[in-house]
């Protein structure tokens, strides 16, 4: 199949404001890029639900993303907004994708259990929150990344024969 084409999402106050490095969405780009897939958006967004949704709404239904990762705002902190507002652009849930990244990560740490990260389907978009450090990311996305271009396949309509 062609290239998955994928979307990133760093919702940080402080690394919008370029008051640290956002290394979780270049560590993204790195790793859908190291796989062979196309990086063919990026947004780097303060935590306000606004302005996140609008960017998952343009890379689901404008730049026609297969796969969109999200990092950041998945925890518990007054301004973490991301599993709420990724499922009011979804059509549905995919709850498994949140449930595997936490059980695995319970394996490393206990703090997995702060990250309330789910999944959404938008059209043909799969829709992947992660949690915001670069380590929490490289460890999430080698738990979901082997199931991905089978999830995009089933979007499109593809069945099991
Ligand atoms: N998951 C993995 N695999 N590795 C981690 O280091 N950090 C946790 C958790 N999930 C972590 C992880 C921590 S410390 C928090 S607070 C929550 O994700 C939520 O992070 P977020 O608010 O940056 O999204």
């Amino acid at each position: 199949m062609a290239a998955l084409r994928v979307g990133v999402l760093t919702s940080s106050d402080t690394r919008a404001a370029g008051d640290a490095e956002d290394t979780s969405g270049k560590a993204l780009i790195e790793l859908a890029e190291a796989r062979g897939w196309e990086v063919v958006a990026y947004h780097l967004l303060p935590d306000d639900a606004g302005r996140i949704a609008g960017a998952l709404i343009q890379m689901a239904d404008e730049d026609a993303c297969d796969v969109v990762f999200t990092t950041g705002g998945t925890g518990i902190g007054p301004r973490d907004v991301l599993p709420e507002t990724t499922l009011g652009v979804c059509d549905r849930e995919v709850p498994g994708i949140g449930q595997v990244i936490r059980g695995e990560s319970l394996a490393i740490t206990d703090r997995a259990m702060l990250s309330r990260g789910t999944a959404g389907q938008r059209g043909r978009t799969l829709i992947i929150n992660l949690p915001g450090s670069e380590k929490a990311v490289r460890e999430s996305f080698g738990f979901v990344a082997g199931v991905l271009e089978h999830a995009a396949e089933m979007m499109a309509g593809g069945g099991h024969g």
